[in-house]
């Protein structure tokens, strides 16, 4: 019977199903469910049949070296990397269309096949002209980098094997193809085929692997999301299309951090490196700006100064408008929810509109309250002083909590010459920021007060 001899196993969520189906019932993904072989079931399980290997147990103070590293000598992306890149590893980066990743895996590429780097660059999207334009552009015509324009994957693992490489880019995942089977570039099985074929490449050969891959309008990357959990390192890249700035981000990573970010800007010959990015997302006013709060926040390992805007203007609607650009609209809609019950400050017949100036995203939660202090200093034309700096966490009872590397937070707002902080009492705070005006606050109830009382230093 043909039950006992396959299955239709949905390849993304593991459903089985009982025939072909072109989109799996439990998860909705398209064209996921392949036929499998039915393993065969001896009776009693694996035991008698063969015989396995024996496995030898080690201990965890066994002598291993830490993996040997290759640096791109691009600061910004070797912090991302934990330092470099190391040899054997796949990495999936992605990011939006036109975000800039052919730039940076070209620069990096370039950068390495320069310091004696054996480096091939395929491009699955470009003609090898365009690359070429492209690296003119970037003053990096002169790097001894491999070049081809190359889609069959097949081609590629034949044409890389009698040669030694470091580091392979191929850009991008979605048009690479795997001859045998039968589905279109791009589609799910493709690109999981294709980049399954690729990564035994790289850990057979110890070649870096750097598998580019775009995403859709909802964050998601398509068909590579399934690479994710294939690869070492998933990167990606992000930006708002007005603004010069991209961040590389790193969402997993076995060798180093995660949450680490790298910080680039956009310029007319290629992307370049922002060592000290407060600077960039800080524009420093000599004027108090009712509605303008600096947060101190943490991204990865480095604090970085951003500026968060709130304007709190009178509604003439049913239903006031929440407008939010850089941070989270359920948190916004938290903060005000905490500034209506618990500090009696009436924001429900208020239009508001919250921007995190230069666009940026936040995500951490020690945002809340610069959010907040900015929506009361809205709300009563009162301005913080331009001069400090605000963080910590607001819970539903209208309490401030403590976050975390207060101390880093408040020496990078030391270094950049801010002279005052609102942060949350915290018992081990003592000694932190010396030199700093600090104005420690308990609950949001005593923040209203300080913004209505004076102008909010001590
Ligand atoms: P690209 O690296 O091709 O993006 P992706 O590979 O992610 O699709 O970047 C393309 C964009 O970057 C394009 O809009 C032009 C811009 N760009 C510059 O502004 N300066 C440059 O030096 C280069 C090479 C590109
Ligand atoms: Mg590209």
């Amino acid at each position: 019977m043909a039950a006992d001899t396959s299955r239709f196993i949905c390849q993304s969520c593991g459903a089985e199903h009982r025939k072909w189906v072109g989109r799996c019932e439990t998860c909705g993904e398209w064209n996921s469910v392949t036929e499998e072989a039915a393993a065969k079931s001896a009776p009693g399980g694996l035991k008698g049949k063969k015989k396995g290997r024996r496995l030898e147990f080690e201990t965890l103070t066994g002598a291993s070296e830490p993996p040997p590293r290759m640096a791109s000598g691009i600061a910004e992306l070797d912090r991302v990397f934990g330092g470099g890149l190391v040899p054997g590893s796949a990495l999936l980066l992605g990011g939006d269309p036109g975000i800039g990743k052919s730039t940076i895996a070209l620069q990096a590429a370039a950068r390495l096949s320069k310091a004696g780097a054996n480096c091939v660059y395929l491009s699955g999207e470009e003609a090898v002209d365009q690359v070429r334009l492209r690296a003119r552009r970037l003053g990096l015509e002169n790097a001894p980098l491999g070049l081809a324009a190359a889609t069959n994957v097949r081609d590629i693992i034949v044409s890389l094997a009698d040669q030694k490489t470091d580091l392979v880019v191929i850009d991008s995942i979605q048009t690479m193809f795997l001859d045998n089977l039968d589905s279109a570039p791009g589609t799910v099985s493709q690109v999981r085929g294709a980049g399954q074929e690729l990564i035994r490449y790289a850990k057979d050969s110890g070649t870096i692997v750097m598998l580019i891959g775009h995403v859709t309008k909802d964050g998601q990357i398509a068909g590579p999301k399934v690479l994710e959990h294939m690869v070492d390192t998933v990167l990606y890249f992000e930006g708002e299309r007005g603004h010069q700035f991209r961040i590389l981000r790193a969402v997993k990573n076995r060798f180093g951090p995660t949450d680490e970010i790298g910080v680039f800007e956009m310029t007319d010959h290629g992307l370049d490196e922002v060592p000290n990015p407060s600077a960039l997302f800080l524009d420093r006013r000599d004027a108090d700006v009712a509605g303008t709060v600096v947060f101190a926040g943490i991204e990865g390992s480095r604090p970085m100064l951003m500026e968060i805007q709130a304007l709190v203007a009178p509604s003439a609607l049913g239903t006031p408008r929440r407008a939010v650009v850089g941070w989270d609209s359920g948190r916004l809609a938290m903060v005000l929810a905490v500034l209506d019950t618990r500090c009696g400050l009436a924001m429900s017949g208020h239009d508001v509109y919250l921007n995190v100036a230069g666009g940026f995203s936040i995500r951490e939660p020690a945002a809340d309250l610069a959010v907040a202090a900015a929506l009361i200093s809205s709300l009563t034309a009162k301005p913080l002083p331009h001069d400090g700096i605000v963080f910590g966490e607001v819970g539903l009872a209208g309490e401030v909590r403590p976050v975390s590397q207060a101390e880093a937070r408040l020496s990078e707002a030391q270094k950049l010459g801010f002279a005052s902080a609102i942060v949350p009492t915290h018992k081990n705070a003592k000694g932190v920021g010396s030199g700093m005006g600090l104005r420690a606050i308990g609950e949001l109830g005593s923040l209203v007060d300080l913004i209505y009382g004076n102008d909010g230093r001590e």
